[in-house]
């Protein structure tokens, strides 16, 4: 199977299933992962970070503690003790025994399959050396053109632009005003805006679509808000629950 890439997608209502489908499986795990696509995700999102001995492992937040039951930051902790917690008993006992993935197994498991949107989470790397790398698996497992690269660090993403020209990029928003964003996403060359879905208002759609930006919104979980949010012009939809406007009830 040969996947789009994303600059070529021309559908919109895409949905992103968030951490895979966090809602049904634990987040950022295989079982999630696998959950997306089974509930026919167009996109994966995910969270990235950094070990003690600089290996990118996939996981949401900075310490180990609520998914993993150990309390001890990622980056201080090597990658042979991250690879011995368990990901999945927190979430339910079905999963218990789920892995944190390496960025390779990862990207490995998603060749050919689905789109990816890979967050990074924590400060710059300091290391010189970790953006590149992380660019370097991307381009050899063929995914840079079926990758969006996104970070509420926007010197994260300066850094990826600066050794990458073209591989997508999406920026990640908080509180950020909108010509701060809309001025960073266009210095970037980005890709698209992923923004708070409260931020989304009408008249907004047109002022960031005039740029050939697209539109991701997070979190969204219930499809009458899809369908709410879609009329005010939004691309796409990070979800828990991916699947919900495809063949699921609204919860
Ligand atoms: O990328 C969208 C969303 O994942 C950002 O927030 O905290 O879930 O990583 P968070
Ligand atoms: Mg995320």
């Amino acid at each position: 199977m040969t996947l789009i890439p994303f600059k070529r997608l021309a559908q919109s209502n895409l949905i992103i299933g968030h951490r895979g489908a966090s809602g049904y499986a634990p987040e950022n795990t295989l079982a999630s992962f696998n959950e997306a696509v089974k509930r026919q995700a167009d996109m994966i999102e995910l969270d990235i970070q950094l070990t003690a001995d600089h290996h990118w492992v996939v996981i949401h937040d900075l310490n180990l503690k609520r998914t993993c039951g150990v309390s001890k930051k990622v980056r201080i902790t090597p990658l042979s003790l991250i690879k011995t917690l368990d990901a999945g008993s927190w979430f339910s006992a079905v999963f218990s025994g789920e892995r944190v993935l390496t960025l390779e197994e990862l990207l490995a498991w998603a060749k050919n399959k689905i789109n990816l949107n890979i967050e990074i989470k924590g400060k710059l790397p300091k290391r010189i050396g970790s953006i590149p790398t992380l660019l370097a698996k991307i381009s050899k497992n063929q995914m840079t053109k079926n990758v969006i690269l996104s970070s509420f660090n926007w010197k994260v993403l300066r850094e990826i632009r600066h050794f990458h020209r073209t591989i997508p990029i999406g920026i990640l928003v908080n509180r950020e005003p909108h010509f701060l964003y809309l001025r960073e996403a266009l210095d970037l060359k980005a890709f698209s805006i992923h923004l708070p879905k409260h931020r989304m208002k009408k008249g907004l759609s047109s002022k960031i679509h005039d740029h050939k930006l697209k539109i991701f919104l997070y979190t969204v979980n219930r499809a009458d808000e899809i369908k709410a949010y879609s009329a005010l012009g939004a691309d796409g939809f990070f979800s828990d629950y991916p699947g919900l406007i495809r063949y699921e009830r609204p919860i």
